[in-house]
């Protein structure tokens, strides 16, 4: 695997790759990989000839008061996890070799998707990830990206986004990479202490206490919030931000459950605040 940083540099590589008629698969992501980013590897490796997987903490989508400044980065760990998952190139750019004008004045904003869920407790952070996956579209050229369910609002967007700009880019989605207790891998569970962590299982315990309630005929979405509410207020050390269930596609609260449903929530710990979602489907 070789790393490069300029996108001149890339776009050498690529060009080099596509002239032997090879096709290229784009992983996009912030660093300090895990199991879950080796993963989506995995899926692009087999679906495509050479991978690359791109390293880039973008401030665009991070709010001043966030956590841009202190987001993990480990990129000897980093190159090691792709070049063993599989992959041909590592994209490591500077933020002023994404951003060499300084804020951009163009962005990519995905509407209706992006204002609710996540985006209601981060209004800018969508714009700032549909506008950095458009230049990596723009920059890398793939003909498939691949993206995890784990952020489920995400993939939903750049799939949106993909198909309303006409991007050549089949958008993947992959499953979400969990630990033997159910915790959904994320970068940001370093920042849990012991007992946080063992907290954290909360959340996808409290999203398949909703799915089965689901299953079990509760058509009513306001009654499964209730249900997921419950199991995480009953934890003492994690915060409810949010929990929901929404349509598969809209992300919108159905009036009542009659088909395929997605359900999602945030908590908040000390330092970290962590995502979740499944789906789930009423019986026939
Ligand atoms: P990051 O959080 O590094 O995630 C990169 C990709 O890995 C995303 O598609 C994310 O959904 C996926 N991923 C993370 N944890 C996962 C898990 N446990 N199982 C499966 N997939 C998982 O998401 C971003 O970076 C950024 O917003 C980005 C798309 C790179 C734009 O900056």
């Amino acid at each position: 695997m070789k790393q490069v940083v300029t996108i001149e540099e890339l776009r050498s590589e690529l060009c080099a790759i596509r002239s032997e008629g090879r096709s290229v698969g784009l992983v996009p992501t912030m660093g300090y990989l895990h199991e879950g980013h080796a993963c989506l590897v995995r899926a692009a490796v087999a679906a495509t000839d050479e991978v690359v997987v791109s390293v880039f903490v973008n401030p665009l989508q991070f709010a001043p008061d966030e956590d841009l400044d202190t987001y993990p980065r480990d990129l000897d760990r980093d190159r090691d996890l792709a070049a063993e998952a599989g992959a041909s190139l590592l994209f490591t750019p500077t933020v002023d070799e994404m951003y060499p004008d300084g804020p951009v004045l163009t962005t990519v904003s995905v509407d209706s998707l992006a204002g609710r869920l996540e985006g209601a407790s981060r209004p800018t952070h969508f714009a700032g990830v549909a506008t950095v996956v458009a230049k990596l579209f723009a920059i890398v050229g793939p003909c498939a990206a691949f993206f995890g369910e784990k952020d489920y609002q995400q993939l939903q967007i750049v799939t949106r986004m993909a198909g309303d700009l006409s991007f050549p880019v089949m958008v993947n989605g992959v499953p979400t990479s969990r630990e033997d207790d159910g915790l959904a891998r994320s970068s940001r569970n370093v920042r849990l202490d012991p007992d946080e962590r063992d907290s954290a299982v909360c959340l996808s315990k409290a999203l398949n206490a909703g799915a089965q309630t689901i299953e079990s005929g509760i058509k009513d979405p306001a009654a499964i919030v209730q249900v997921m509410e419950a199991v995480i207020d009953a934890d003492p050390l994690g915060r409810l931000d949010y929990v929901a269930v929404v349509d598969p596609d809209t992300l919108e609260v159905p009036e009542v459950i009659a088909g395929p449903v997605r359900l999602l929530g945030a908590v908040h710990y000390r330092a970290a605040r962590l995502i979740d979602n499944r789906g789930a489907t009423p019986p026939t």
